[in-house]
């Protein structure tokens, strides 16, 4: 209690807005808050899976034969956006975006795998100087609030999916199905799903898998070279290595699950209502692809998740964002085509310098503007922003910049 009242002056000391959350709640300035109510149980889980989130693993913890990054807050620090990021390639034909039907000397795949260990000698590296390849980054987007992403009834999506199907304004959101590549999880109440399930993407920046422990899993092998009961085996390496100086699979179940349960646990950052600036917002119609808020499923295991309104300003769903934000990247990301991105989750924005997939953008609105291009589902939209009053404009960026 002898926190609360500091922390309600230093609201209406920085914020002067009206807070839209319970008055003194969360500090504005930490990216990496849990929720709000948790039990004792559940702050120890928060408290454990962030050191594990955090924590740099070694050679002798199994990284690698190949790897990007040892720790996931090396490309989430604190939960938020980057620094470190993933480099992807394509081959593409003389458009420079549309892949090409050959893509046979890519066999170790379309992912940059840039350092080795464990005996390893021959990294995966984009190819340098090639004219028909197309190199495209993703830094590591925030990971706050994906609880809520993940609460989200795979209903909900289908719905929306319908609803934007009889649009006029060009978009029209699709669900991105995709098969479930890992074992199952049997300690988990999150993930019911065996090898092979056809499933609702959701996390990724193409929406290619659907739950948090499985994302984990994939980062563990595909960005750390750790192996887990999930993913017990080593990503295709061309010096031929199948272990790394851990013998056998790497870490534990619990030890994922830590980490995705540290995710779930994250709380959206706390927002200061700005009317106008969110009356502009859906002027402009950004709101038919950022769906401000979506109703939770009453059955999600978390229970201060299951239920409730979830301000998350995404609807999961496939867009193309037409030829100026394509990665040329086919077959990559379950139906995801080399244009489609699925709606950023504008979660946390105000810790983030930069913006979309491989923050190229250094303000929001240069991101708007990045929005549109040929082909892009976002013209209409982009096109009512530009016929929005300087000021309506200016509210419109003030309100996004601070979510
Ligand atoms: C080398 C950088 C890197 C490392 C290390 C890394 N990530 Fe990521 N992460 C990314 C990138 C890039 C994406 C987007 C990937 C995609 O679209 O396929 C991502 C996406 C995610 C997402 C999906 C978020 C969303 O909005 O859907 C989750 C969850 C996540 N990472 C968790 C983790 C966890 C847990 C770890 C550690 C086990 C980890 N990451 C390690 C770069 C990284
Ligand atoms: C057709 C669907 C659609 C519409 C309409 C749309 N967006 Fe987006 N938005 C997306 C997608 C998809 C992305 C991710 C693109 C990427 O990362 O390359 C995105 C990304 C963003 C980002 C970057 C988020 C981040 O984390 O980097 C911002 C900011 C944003 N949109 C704001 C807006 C605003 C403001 C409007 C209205 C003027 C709008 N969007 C309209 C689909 C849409």
């Amino acid at each position: 209690m002898s926190r609360s009242a500091p922390l309600l002056l230093l609201a209406v000391a920085c914020g002067g807005g009206v807070d839209v959350a319970d008055a003194g709640y969360l500090p504005l300035d930490i990216p990496d808050q849990p929720l709000r109510g948790l039990d004792a149980a559940q702050k120890a889980t928060f408290q454990k899976g962030d050191e594990l989130f955090d924590l740099t693993l070694r050679d002798g913890d199994g990284l690698g034969p190949l790897y990007t990054a040892a720790a996931c807050g090396a490309c989430h620090d604190q939960a938020a956006r980057g620094p470190g990021l993933v480099q992807k390639f394509s081959a593409v034909m003389a458009d420079g975006v549309t892949p090409s039907p050959d893509q046979s000397r890519f066999g170790y795949g379309h992912t940059e795998h840039p350092l080795t260990t464990a005996g390893a000698t021959t990294p995966i590296l984009a190819p340098m100087n090639a004219p028909d390849v197309l190199v495209s980054r993703r830094v590591g987007p925030p990971v706050m609030g994906r609880g809520y992403l993940e609460a989200i009834s795979d209903q909900t999506l289908i719905e929306l999916a319908q609803q934007q199907a009889t649009r006029d304004d060009g978009i029209h959101g699709r669900v991105n199905h995709v098969i479930y590549h890992s074992e199952p999880n049997p300690m988990s109440p999150y993930n019911p799903h065996q090898k092979g399930d056809s499933v609702v993407g959701r996390f990724g920046l193409k929406a290619r898998i659907a739950t948090l422990d499985e994302f984990t899993a994939d980062a563990l092998q595909g960005d750390m070279g750790i192996t887990s009961p999930l993913r017990p085996t080593e990503i295709l390496n061309p010096d031929g290595l199948t272990d790394d100086l851990k013998p056998g699979v790497d870490l534990t179940l619990a030890s994922v699950n830590a980490r995705a349960d540290y995710m779930r646990l994250l709380a959206i950052p706390r927002r200061v209502a700005h009317p106008t600036g969110e009356a502009a917002f859906e002027k402009a119609r950004c709101n038919g692809c950022h769906v401000s808020n979506l109703k939770t499923r009453a059955d999600y295991p978390l229970p201060q998740l299951a239920n409730v309104d979830a301000p998350v300003f995404t609807d999961q769903l496939l867009h193309d964002l037409g030829v100026g934000l394509a990665d040329g990247l086919a077959h990559e990301d379950g139906e995801a085509g080399p244009r489609d991105w699925r709606t950023a989750p504008l979660i946390g924005l105000r810790f983030s310098k930069h913006y979309l997939h491989d923050s190229r953008a250094d303000t929001v609105a240069e991101a708007i503007e990045a929005h549109q291009s040929e082909g892009s589902e976002a013209n209409d939209s982009i096109a009512r922003y530009r016929a929005l009053s300087t000021a309506e404009q200016q509210a419109l960026l003030e309100f996004v910049e601070a979510l």
